[in-house]
């Protein structure tokens, strides 16, 4: 049997636990330090997985190319966005169908319309028709590709699903020093909670000049491997 894809989360948060601010979604939180790691780790992911809910509001476009350098002349080309929807209520002219070098993968199940899978088909999605969207089946789906080193990006109900599933084997986490208030929800959303509690270690942190702080947390049950960002 072939090992489950590894699951790194990448989340940014408030001091008081928002996830979003400003009316700019996870953006209006984003500092420079978060935005170095969150590229190196896309570089380094075999897919950036993301809820539909955040490749919306976000306005998701393709994983930038890598420029050829002296070293690496030929770089790879970047990983595919997959993007997680039960209802493929995306839109065809977005960013993510339209300002993209490799082509997203859409994973929804035959529940969402045809005319809308065949619509993201058309605008160059590869759209997989799966029998349900529960972490267990995305990860196979994924691992049958090839695509082992899963980059998380969100959002809060994507990633609650994950936690509930106990799937995240790694968080990276952002605190950025603001207090935000208001509604705001928590980087992991939903109605099933983790039972008992999924415990996670700090294998590495680093504060930025402005405050930032950039945790890495691997499950607790795990022994420490090279970091990969
Ligand atoms: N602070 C951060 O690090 C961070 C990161 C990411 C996002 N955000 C913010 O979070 C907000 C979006 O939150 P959200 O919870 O709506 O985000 P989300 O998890 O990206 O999207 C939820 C939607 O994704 C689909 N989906 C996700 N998981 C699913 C599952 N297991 N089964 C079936 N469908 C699934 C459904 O789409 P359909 O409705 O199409 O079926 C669902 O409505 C945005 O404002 C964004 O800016 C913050």
């Amino acid at each position: 049997m072939q090992p489950r894809p590894r699951i790194t989360a990448i989340m940014v948060s408030s001091l008081d636990g928002a996830v979003v601010a400003g009316g700019a979604g996870s953006r209006g939180l984003s500092t420079p330090a978060d935005r170095t790691l969150f590229r190196s780790l896309r570089r380094a992911a075999g897919v950036v997985l993301v809820g539909a809910g955040t490749a919306r509001d976000e306005d998701y476009r393709g994983v930038r190319p890598r420029r050829p350098t002296a070293d690496d002349p030929a770089p790879a080309p970047p990983p595919p966005v997959a993007v997680v929807t039960g209802s493929a209520a995306l839109d065809p002219a977005a960013s993510l169908f339209t300002d993209t070098v490799t082509a997203p993968i859409v994973l929804t199940t035959a529940g969402a319309p045809g005319v809308r899978r065949d619509a993201l088909r058309a605008a160059g999605a590869d759209v997989v028709v799966l029998p349900d969207l529960a972490p267990a089946t995305l990860l196979a789906e994924l691992g049958r590709r090839g695509l082992h080193d899963v980059l998380c990006e969100g959002g809060p109900t994507l990633l609650g699903t994950l936690v509930a599933a106990d799937a995240v084997d790694e968080l990276r986490l952002t605190l950025v020093p603001v207090l935000v208030g208001g509604p705001a929800g928590r980087i992991a959303a939903g109605p099933a909670a983790a039972v008992p509690p999924r415990g996670m270690r700090l294998a590495g942190h680093t504060a930025a000049d402005d405050g930032t702080l950039l945790l890495h947390y691997l499950r607790s049950d795990e022994s420490p491997r090279p970091p990969n960002g």
